[in-house]
């Protein structure tokens, strides 16, 4: 069955052309591409400094280690997110706690943020998850009574809004991903965003095994450099990324449209003040809904519809962490089994969105 995948990369010839500029080039490290790149996202997101990298994870673990995270340090991190906000601070040295996440929203509760902070709290990740921001104003006043950096990932977020500010703009320091479902693509690739040169600065040499020139090494650092190729890619999709936004939000509507007809399952909710890009679309399952959340991902796939959990369960439950200190975020421990994702991406037709509501409406028949 051919079926409308979950997330489909969006190419066309420009990102071919700009592909095969580099490879004629014979430059394909970084290079003049990747500072272009980096200056264009920065500026696209209304930033002073950009910094290319090699993925989000990437980006994540220098912006860390430039904040100087280490250990006896903790970092607040939502419980409903990708494994790499927490592994990313455990590389560090840090000890990542976990904030409960918004029954709403599904972002990090900044009252449970409040709860979390102890005297060895030094910075919080809020996570601009599925496409749409953290409740920013919260969560910087919390961070600012306690002295907090704030990091935010918004490595699923390009092109959201909040206030009219983009995310990516709304902390201290900023991360993204160009994995390739994120709402524009390099292959692989990450990027950090800060106003302040020395973190700037910091996270340059950190992603280049701390070379401020050629072998002139002033600290230990990572190959975590992005390629010419990338970054080429990137500054192709960067012109698209708006329109990419404009695509999803279109069928996010009609996707809201009509599931808010079905009785039991929950479509997305935009918060106030918020644009959301919608990186991932979002249903959750109410109770008295007559199948449980994998069958429903079951039954849909089964008739060819991209259709996963959105999360298994919350972060900390992952077998990697199971040495740590038992955690308890009873929000997202009770929501995150009812949360299933379906296509919203720019290559969903209009067909495409009939065939998965008609689909879904037959969910409460006979299979
Ligand atoms: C919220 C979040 N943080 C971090 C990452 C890590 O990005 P990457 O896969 O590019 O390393 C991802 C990527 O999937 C993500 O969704």
């Amino acid at each position: 069955m051919a079926g409308i995948p979950i997330a489909k990369p969006f190419l066309g010839e420009e990102e071919k052309r700009a592909v095969l500029e580099v490879m004629e080039s014979g430059q394909f490290a970084q290079g003049a591409r990747v500072a272009e790149f980096e200056k264009r996202f920065a500026q696209y997101v209304g930033r002073g400094h950009g910094i290319a990298v090699n993925s989000g994870t990437s980006a994540l673990h220098v912006a860390l280690l430039a904040h100087e995270i280490g250990r006896g340090q903790e970092v607040v991190v939502p419980a409903l997110t990708f494994f790499a906000c927490a592994a990313t601070v455990l590389l560090c040295g840090g000890t990542p706690t976990f904030a409960d996440i918004d029954r709403g929203l599904y972002t990090m509760d900044p009252a449970s943020l409040k709860r979390a902070v102890t005297k060895k709290t030094k910075a919080v990740m809020p996570v601009h998850l599925y496409g749409q921001t953290a409740e920013m104003e919260a969560i910087n006043e919390v961070a600012e009574a306690n002295d907090l950096i704030v990091l935010e990932d918004a490595c699923q977020s390009h092109g959201a809004e909040y206030h009219g500010e983009k995310s990516g703009n709304l902390g201290d320091t900023s991360c993204f991903s160009f994995y390739p479902t994120k709402n524009m693509t390099t292959g692989e690739g990450g990027m950090i965003l800060t106003d302040d040169p020395k973190i700037a600065e910091q996270c340059r040499l950190l992603r280049d095994h701390g070379q401020r020139a050629k072998y002139d090494h002033v600290l230990i650092g990572y190959n975590y450099r992005m390629t010419e190729f990338a970054a080429a890619i990137g500054l192709v999709q960067l012109r698209k990324l708006d329109s990419f936004v404009r695509k999803r939000r279109e069928n996010a509507a009609r996707l809201t449209k009509g599931i808010s007809q079905i009785e039991g399952l929950r479509p997305p909710v935009e918060g106030n003040w918020m644009l959301h890009s919608y990186y991932q679309y979002i249903v959750r399952v109410e109770d008295g809904f007559p199948l449980s959340r994998d069958s429903i991902v079951q039954r849909l796939s089964s008739e060819g519809i991209g259709c996963r959990p959105s999360y298994p369960g919350v972060m900390y439950r992952q077998k990697a962490f199971r040495k740590r200190p038992a955690e308890r975020s009873k929000v997202a421990e009770e929501t995150v089994p009812r949360l299933f994702e379906i296509p919203v991406h720019p290559l969903v037709s209009s067909s495409d969105i009939d065939t998965i509501l008609s689909a879904m409406d037959r969910l409460r028949g006979p299979e």
